[in-house]
């Protein structure tokens, strides 16, 4: 069977594991209000939270209605804010790395974070470090994190990804130079070699990436949920979210279609409109067939304060297990088959015509939209070449035989 295996769900992760818990979504869709819907629920549960927002347009404080500063704040019992201030954490934490890039900058001062601007995600990349410390920390028992809009949390995605491939492929383990730092300067190509302390250093960040990296993909650990509204724009983007993370291998385990308008409203105007959310919420849900959906009400007022948060809660939560991680089980596998291997790759709702497949010496390289994935090919396969592929039912499949 072609699918057999591939994009199946199973719950895993009892209530004992810590995990992490990513809310991501369009602009506006109300990233900010589920997630904190989520951390009221499970602080109230009697789980160690933490609620995090990596967006630098933070709205923790507003709808808590509390003062934050660049620490971490406890608010409520078991609940615990922290809006996350990227430069800061850089200062605090790198800022050996950042002087010697200043000098390498020749600016003769501490690089900052705009100076390393050029590469979307970064300032959402150290904020992912310091969430992957404060998970390796133990003291959370769930740590939930609301994201920046899907732009820049899919860039900040593939990062690791990018920067695990150039050092593999250019710079053996070990001699980790300066050009790690490559993606992020051309510029920096062309200096001397740094020397052995900061080299240290960066070979420390290089490993600390590649360490978020199994972090979030370990699906034992990291759910993804996406939330999104019954609006034309935003079932386009969330589909193609949906399928760019399936691309990265990221475990999504959850969606949310909140501002649906109540059948009942009572007034012809919105007549129209609830027939086409009806419309874009089945729409979504032919393409998250296989998640649980959560479908959240369109409220009279703002979600500011505890008690309208409380209202997602009590709506759309309570008596779910919204915690329990469901596991899809592969994204992608191999395996052998008459004559040579299959590899398949799950990518739901992905456009036919927009996924582009080819060999680069030891890697398949699948592209979707501008999106690129490197999957490296396991030993057995190196003498071997693609000789088919298709895409059907959300499924790629690439068969490989021996070369001629
Ligand atoms: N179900 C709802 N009913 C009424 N208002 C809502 C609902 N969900 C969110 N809102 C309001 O919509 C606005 C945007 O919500 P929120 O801040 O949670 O979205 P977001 O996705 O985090 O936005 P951003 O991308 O700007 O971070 C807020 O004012 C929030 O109170
Ligand atoms: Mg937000």
């Amino acid at each position: 069977m072609l699918r057999s295996g591939v994009g199946e769900a199973t719950e895993v992760g009892g209530n004992e594991m810590k995990r992490i818990y990513i809310f991501t979504g369009k602009g506006g869709v109300g990233k900010s209000s589920v997630a904190a819907a989520h951390a009221l629920k499970s602080a109230e549960e009697g789980k160690k939270t933490l609620l995090v927002s990596t967006d630098m347009a933070h709205n923790l404080c507003d709808i808590f209605e509390v003062k934050l500063g660049k620490e971490i704040e406890n608010v409520r019992p078991n609940l615990d804010l922290y809006e996350i201030d990227p430069q800061y954490v850089m200062e605090q934490e790198y800022a050996e790395i950042f002087h010697y890039l200043g000098s390498l900058l020749g600016s003769g001062e501490d690089v900052n974070l705009q100076d390393l601007g050029m590469i979307p995600g970064t300032e959402e990349l150290f904020s992912l470090l310091r969430i992957a410390a404060l998970y390796e920390g133990g003291t959370y028992d769930r740590i939930i994190v609301d994201c920046a809009p899907t732009g820049e949390t899919l860039s900040l995605l593939k990062f690791p990804e990018l920067l695990s491939w150039y050092m593999e492929k250019l710079f053996p383990i070990g001699k980790v130079g300066v050009r790690v730092l490559a993606p992020m300067s051309k510029k920096l190509f062309e200096v001397e070699m740094p020397n052995k302390n900061a080299m240290n250093d960066i070979e420390k960040i290089y490993l600390k990436l590649i360490g978020l990296q199994d972090l979030l993909r370990n699906r034992e650990v990291t759910s993804i949920r996406i939330v999104a509204t019954p609006a034309k724009m935003v079932v386009e983007e969330t589909k193609r979210n949906y399928m760019y993370v399936n691309l990265y291998d990221f475990n999504v385990d959850g969606l949310y279609i909140n501002r649906i308008l109540p059948a009942d409203v009572g007034n012809d105007f919105f007549d129209q409109w609830i027939v086409l959310q009806r419309e874009y919420v089945q729409s979504l849900k032919e393409t998250f067939s296989a998640l649980p959906i959560t479908e959240i009400p369109w409220y009279d007022e703002e979600l500011r304060g505890v008690e309208n948060i409380r209202r997602i809660v009590d709506d759309a939560l309570t008596g779910k297990d919204v915690f329990t991680a469901r596991v899809i089980t592969e994204r992608e596998r191999f395996e052998a088959v008459e004559g040579g291997y299959r590899l398949m790759v799950s990518l739901p709702g992905a456009d036919k015509s927009c996924v582009d497949l080819y060999q680069a010496s030891a890697d398949i390289v699948i592209k979707a939209g501008n999106f690129k994935r490197n999957i490296p090919l396991p030993n057995t396969l190196k003498s071997y070449v693609i000789t088919g592929a298709k895409f059907e039912e959300g499924c790629l499949e690439v068969t490989f035989g021996k070369e001629a």
